[in-house]
């Protein structure tokens, strides 16, 4: 264990035998700071719609298929013409020197040993450079906060653009952060800097709570955002956070490249639907004008198989992989999507389904 401000890091670094994605928080709970873990797993308020975001995969089923003549399916797709082994990808996360002395380094190492592609946070433990440089290569997104102060924005996007980035990702459902209780009851305040914002006249973050940093971003966000910033950055700019058709086309009118349909793993509005639950009326209209990714909740490989029938072309989670990166580091990282991409591999045989193409295909069972 490595320790920072008092805070204690794991420094592991070993493969995991995963039984399933779900057994990790307790294991990670071990040895995560009751603080850090109660950051990193909490929702907000009484958590009714970070438990929903999982339970809503039931709501739809997958009919098997048999006499298909399918054997050895392969889970390869791509995204703004970029290969990728699966369709599994890393959202961005804040912080991972909470799970890890490594941080967001030992993910990408991790996540690119998986052939994944990973989306590394304004909020990250460790500096866009040093993050995409881990990656050695692989694909990464980068994805901006927008701070009220557009200089300290286009600082962060000329580093993401120097780090080589295949898109930007603008998170839009956190202009302020969700009531989360964990927090209020640790009295959590972030024990170590995040690497970005060192530069920012707001200081590095260490010493404070997500509402302050929060309070030093962007609350007022609209459509001439994603065109301004993807006018500056000539690539392609995906809204992270709707929840509605509305939204979706806002973003898509405002020349988003691609929508994220998330809830932010139910840690803002609670009360809001289960991020899946949303996700079929916005792909039917955004009608393929736009790649979809899908997170919140997916925890099986029937649930990347089901957001996949359900209009996503990526699926991505995050609180199982820093549960990993706690466990075992970058191998614990690779583990983690391994073993999810081999219960889709088992999922997409049973379906009679052989590419991911086939996938997005399939009809589900709806009551
Ligand atoms: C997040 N999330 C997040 N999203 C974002 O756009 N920028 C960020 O910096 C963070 N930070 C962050 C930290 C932690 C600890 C968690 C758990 C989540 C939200 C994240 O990208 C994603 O939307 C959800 O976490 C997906 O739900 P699951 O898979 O964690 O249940
Ligand atoms: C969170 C922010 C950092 O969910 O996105 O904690």
């Amino acid at each position: 264990m490595t320790m920072i401000n008092g805070y204690e890091q794991s420094d592991r670094e070993e493969s995991l035998d995963i039984l399933n994605l779900p057994s990790l928080e307790a294991r990670a709970k071990q040895i995560i700071p009751a603080g850090g873990f109660g950051y990193i797993s909490g929702g907000s308020e009484d958590e009714w719609t970070l438990k929903e975001n999982t339970e809503a995969f039931n709501h739809v089923q997958i009919i098997p298929r048999a006499l298909t003549n399918v054997e050895h399916p392969s889970t390869q797709t791509q995204i703004f013409g970029v290969d990728l082994q699966t369709p599994i990808m890393m959202a961005p996360a804040a912080a991972q020197g909470l799970a890890h002395s490594r941080g967001e380094m030992a993910t990408a190492q991790g996540i690119a040993a998986a052939g994944a592609l990973m989306a590394q946070s304004t909020y990250s433990s460790t500096s866009i450079a040093d993050t995409a440089a881990a990656g050695q290569g692989a694909p990464q997104f980068f994805q901006l906060y927008m701070s009220k102060d557009w200089h300290f924005n286009e600082s962060l996007l000329d580093e993401a653009i120097k780090a080589n980035v295949k898109a930007i990702i603008l998170t839009v459902d956190a202009t302020v952060d969700g009531y989360r209780e964990a927090d209020i009851v640790n009295k959590f305040q972030f024990p170590i800097p995040m690497a970005n914002l060192t530069k920012f006249s707001e200081g590095d973050g260490k010493g404070k709570g997500i509402q302050e940093i929060y309070a030093a971003a962007a609350q007022k966000i609209n459509a001439d955002d994603v065109r301004r910033i993807a006018e500056y950055t000539h690539l392609p700019v995906i809204v992270k956070g709707i929840q509605s058709v509305e939204d979706a086309m806002t973003a898509i009118g405002a020349g988003a490249a691609g929508i994220y349909v998330s809830n932010h793993g139910g840690r803002q509005l609670n009360g809001g639907p289960a991020s899946f639950d949303v996700l079929h009326d916005i792909a039917l209209a955004v009608n393929h004008r736009v790649p979809i990714i899908f997170d919140s909740g997916v925890r099986r490989g029937s649930h990347v198989f089901k957001a996949l029938a359900n209009g996503a072309d990526l699926v991505a989670l995050a609180r199982p992989v820093i549960y990993g990166l706690a466990l075992g580091g970058a191998q614990g990282v690779t583990s983690v999507i391994n073993h999810l991409n081999d219960e889709l591999l088992i999922d997409m045989q049973l379906a009679g389904t052989k590419t991911i193409e086939d996938v997005k295909q399939v009809k589900l069972l709806r009551h």
